[in-house]
């Protein structure tokens, strides 16, 4: 398969990458992934919403000769000369530093603007001024907004729906715009609900994955937002790793300078999914086994479906998701069990 074939590259002809927001869900993934290819890193983070344990449990899972591979900036995306200090001698950038979370960007639209549009502009200008490569960036399956098609098809975009849209929305506009004005390479990643180890449960602004794992494991209330018919195409993160790593050392010509959607490709409701997570917690916590969901309104800002078409990243960056949501819950089962029965 032509990932295994990547990372045998990689392991062969070491690269230097920079990721910012290492220390977040997604971004502890792929430093993770990174450092077991033997990978130089760089990482940058200002712990607004990550944490220094997902660093440490990183440290655990690789040799010391990898940990020492990776350099750690605290450092925020607001800042250009952090930026630049981040960016020198790199050859590949994953920029994933940004303020997730909808709701999180209705309360306050102007610190997500910051964040997520100043942030974004100062990377691609220290990506720019210190010849890096490319720089792949988490764009986000919210850009489709209100478009009514399904399954979600990259050119065809509605309107955003809430400011944390707007902002991903213009993250891609100025990656097009640094292409054609600097020859800047961008490959843009729209994420469709990723999920996995060391996604937060804890926090109002917490994802519905996590946060479901940590309410049955702590017996506590699991709310639905709306009828249960809402439907994701939920993604496991080795999936989104893969989509990085591949998009990142894609050689085809065509590969650059565009968007894909990062997805398993398939749709699943809020209904499906509780009575997917409630089955593998009671496994291992039987008082899980009887627990009820209670609904709630729907939340503001959000789309009702969602389902990405996903043959673009298999066709022009090899993208081949090797997780289904089944096999992902699986795992993040494992993972998040550990963490609250310890
Ligand atoms: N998780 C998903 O399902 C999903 C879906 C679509 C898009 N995304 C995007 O993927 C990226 C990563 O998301 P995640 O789920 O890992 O979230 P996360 O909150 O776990 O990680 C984000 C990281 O960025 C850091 N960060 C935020 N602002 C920063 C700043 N100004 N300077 C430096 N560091 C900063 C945070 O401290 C955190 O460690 C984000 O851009 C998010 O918008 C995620």
């Amino acid at each position: 398969m032509l990932y295994t074939q990547r990372k045998n590259e990689l392991l062969d002809q070491p690269k230097t990458w920079m990721i910012t927001g290492v220390a977040g869900f997604i971004g502890s993934n792929l430093l993770e992934t990174l450092l077991k290819l033997n990978q130089n890193v760089v990482g940058l983070d200002n712990f607004s919403t990550g944490f220094q344990h997902n660093l440490d449990e990183v440290r655990g899972l690789v040799t010391d000769e990898q940990w020492q591979r990776f350099r750690f900036i605290q450092g925020d995306i607001r800042e250009l000369a952090s930026c630049h200090e981040a960016c020198s001698g790199v050859d590949y950038i994953l920029h994933q530093a940004a303020l997730g979370s909808v709701p999180r960007s209705i309360e306050d639209p102007i610190t997500t603007n910051e964040n997520n549009i100043s942030g974004f502009l100062n990377m691609l200008v220290a990506g720019r001024d210190a010849g890096v490569s490319r720089m792949v960036y988490a764009a986000s399956s919210s850009t489709y907004g209100d478009h009514p098609d399904l399954p979600k098809v990259e050119d065809k975009i509605g309107n955003p729906l809430s400011p944390y849209a707007v902002t991903k929305l213009v993250n891609e506009l100025y990656a097009q715009v640094f292409a054609r004005t600097y020859g800047f390479k961008t490959i843009g990643l729209r994420y469709f609900n990723i999920f996995g180890r060391r996604q937060d449960p804890d926090g109002a602004y917490a994802a519905v994955i996590p946060k479901w794992f940590a309410g049955l494991l702590q017996q506590e209330t699991v709310f639905i937002n709306g009828d249960g018919e809402t439907s994701r195409d939920f993604c496991f993160i080795d999936n989104c790793v893969q989509a990085n790593l591949m998009a990142a050392t894609a050689d085809n010509e065509q590969a650059a300078d565009q968007v894909y959607n990062v997805a398993f490709g398939q749709r699943t409701s809020l209904n499906e999914l509780y009575a997917l997570i409630r089955e593998r917690v009671s496994k291992k916590f039987p008082p899980a086994a009887d627990a009820k969901p209670e609904y709630r309104d729907f939340r503001a800002g959000d789309v009702r479906h969602s389902l990405a078409d996903i043959s673009k990243a298999g066709d022009l960056i090899g993208y081949q998701p090797e997780y289904s949501i089944h096999k992902g819950l699986d795992k993040a089962a494992d993972w998040y069990i550990q963490r609250f029965t310890k």
